[in-house]
């Protein structure tokens, strides 16, 4: 990949026509957080407030994951969060894979940007697209992938946790994986 920088990434982004979900979209939700960041969240979407706001992950899927975060001693300024689409599906359905193919070669370069040392990927689309199409968040999360040096762990997405509450013991198991593997790297850094 040739060098790119976050200015060009941004323009690149604005007004983006790449696939259908420009047109109905108010805002484009690029992704906010630490450009260093060690840990990059990533989602599915943009959902109706990150449509109405531009910002990843503010609405109340936003404000579990916040507590996630919180939980293992992070304020999400500290982590980078972003979608594998950057404009709101209509009804907030799964994104079609056309769509999620048009869209992710923006991850791959937040990717190459931030270089984090760790992936955690919020439910199945998720984890679809940036490890394996055959992903079953069920039976694969809690469980790490070396991908080319980079660890991948997938859990379930937030908003899944606000649609099953019994989901939310593994969430916070998989949490203290995460702290444990962040402090493993930090140590041998
Ligand atoms: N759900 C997502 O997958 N991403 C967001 O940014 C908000 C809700
Ligand atoms: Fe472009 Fe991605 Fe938006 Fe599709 S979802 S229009 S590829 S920015």
């Amino acid at each position: 990949m040739t060098k790119y920088y976050w200015k060009e990434l941004y323009s690149e982004i604005n007004g983006c026509q790449k696939c259908r979900l420009c047109e109905q979209r108010t805002n484009i939700v690029i992704g906010e957080g630490d450009p260093k960041a060690t840990i990059m969240f990533i989602g599915e979407g943009p959902g109706r407030d990150e449509d109405l706001s531009g910002r990843p992950f503010v609405g109340r899927a936003g404000q579990l994951l916040d507590k996630m975060i919180g939980a293992i001693g992070f304020r999400r300024e500290e982590v980078y969060i972003a979608n594998v689409v950057k404009c709101r599906p209509p009804n907030n359905r799964t994104p079609e894979e056309s769509e999620a193919d048009a869209c992710l070669p923006y991850l791959r370069v937040q990717f190459a940007l931030i270089r984090p040392k760790i992936i955690v990927c919020l439910g199945a689309t998720a984890a679809k697209y940036i490890y394996d199409p055959n992903v079953r968040i069920t039976r694969d999360r809690g469980v790490w992938k070396d991908k080319k040096g980079v660890w991948i762990l997938p859990t379930y997405h937030p908003a899944a946790l606000l649609r099953d509450e019994s989901k939310k013991r593994e969430a916070w198991e998989d949490m203290q994986k995460l702290k444990q593997k962040y402090d493993e790297i930090a140590q041998n850094t």
